[in-house]
């Protein structure tokens, strides 16, 4: 460099093109660099907001569809069950009124395609059985760190509250985040929850260029958690589960990754809430109670001071 420097005054051809050729040299180098270190970051992660969508339980007058839910039980049972727990479920619950209300007889049989573990028996040792309906769901896991193991590192989240404990936030910035938090408090809007995990289970897309995403993780558009990257794969494809079929041998409704995760979302909110048809009908009850003990408390009040005069 002090060369360079040194002939400055007086240099030759040769120095100049020299000179030129380090110049254009270092400059690839820092456009490469940067070029690189802006790979190594990707584009940031904006996640997609969820979709209000129509619920049955929706609004002050909701109540579940039982064949919904039984639906939806069936994708927990055939496919989310390989993997997350729903330890304060009982098989008996599935029988309660305003769930997916299986029979008795029915419950027995759900529960018995379950192992459970009992025991110990009269040698000291655990034994494997047939569930029953007093049983709670068995874990898909004997602890966190095999659950860990099997699922790169990421423990599937226990089921029985999960939809009450997954939102989205479609602001973070004040005062946008208030304003939305009284509008949904003013229409009474109550299923972030179920919005979440419906686009969650369809938010599987390929990763826009540049994202960078390790061997077993994968791309999903509205994990915010995790800026995008989630260590559950698609567990949903088009026609994994059967659903029953209409007097035409068709399904009753279409068997697809759309119509599974809303099913799903569905069971899981009676999950999470599942007196929710007897709160929302007393809410109501009582709403009609103290408007008519309004109205008498009315005439009471005009009866007592009848007689007085201003
Ligand atoms: C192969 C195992 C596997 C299966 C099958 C599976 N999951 Fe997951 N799930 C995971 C793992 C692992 C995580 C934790 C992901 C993370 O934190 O990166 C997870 C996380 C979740 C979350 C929480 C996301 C959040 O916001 O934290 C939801 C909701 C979910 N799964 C729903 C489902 C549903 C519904 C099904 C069935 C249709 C299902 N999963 C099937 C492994 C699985």
């Amino acid at each position: 460099m002090t060369f360079f420097l040194g002939c400055a005054g007086t240099e030759t051809g040769t120095m100049k093109r020299v000179r030129l050729l380090l110049a254009a040299a270092m400059a690839f180098c820092c456009a490469t660099g940067f070029a690189a270190r802006a790979q190594e970051e990707g584009p940031a992660f904006v996640p997609k907001i969820p979709d209000r969508q129509s619920w049955s339980f929706a609004g002050p007058f909701g109540v579940y569809d039982t064949a919904q839910l039984q639906r939806g039980y069936k994708i927990y049972r055939e496919v989310c069950a390989n993997c997350h727990s729903m330890e304060d479920m009982h098989f008996r619950n599935l029988a309660d009124p305003g769930g997916p209300e299986f029979t008795e007889g029915q419950v027995k049989a759900l529960a018995a395609e379950f192992k459970v573990t009992d025991g110990p028996d009269d040698n000291g040792k655990m034994f494997k059985r047939p569930g029953r309906p007093a049983d709670p769901f068995p874990r898909p896991f004997p602890n966190e760190q095999t659950a860990k193991l099997a699922n790169g590192g990421a423990v599937p989240p226990d089921m029985s509250v999960l939809a009450k404990a997954r939102s989205y936030e479609p602001y973070d910035w004040f005062p946008a985040d208030i304003g939305y938090a009284l509008w949904s408090m003013l229409t009474q809007y109550q299923t972030q929850g179920p919005d979440y995990i419906s686009a969650l289970l369809q938010g599987f897309k390929k990763p826009p260029p540049g994202f960078k995403i390790e061997p077993g993780q994968n791309y999903n558009e509205v994990f915010a958690a995790g800026n995008g990257i989630i260590a559950m794969p698609p567990p949903l494809q088009d026609g994994v589960v059967q659903y029953p079929k209409g007097p035409d041998g068709k399904p009753v409704v279409p068997e697809t990754v759309e119509q599974y995760s809303k099913d799903v979302a569905a069971f899981l909110m009676w999950v999470a809430e599942p007196k929710l048809d007897y709160r929302k009908q007393l809410g109501l009850e009582v709403m009609i109670y103290l408007l008519a003990a309004a109205g008498l408390m009315y005439f009471v009040k005009k009866k007592v001071w009848a007689k007085v005069h201003a």
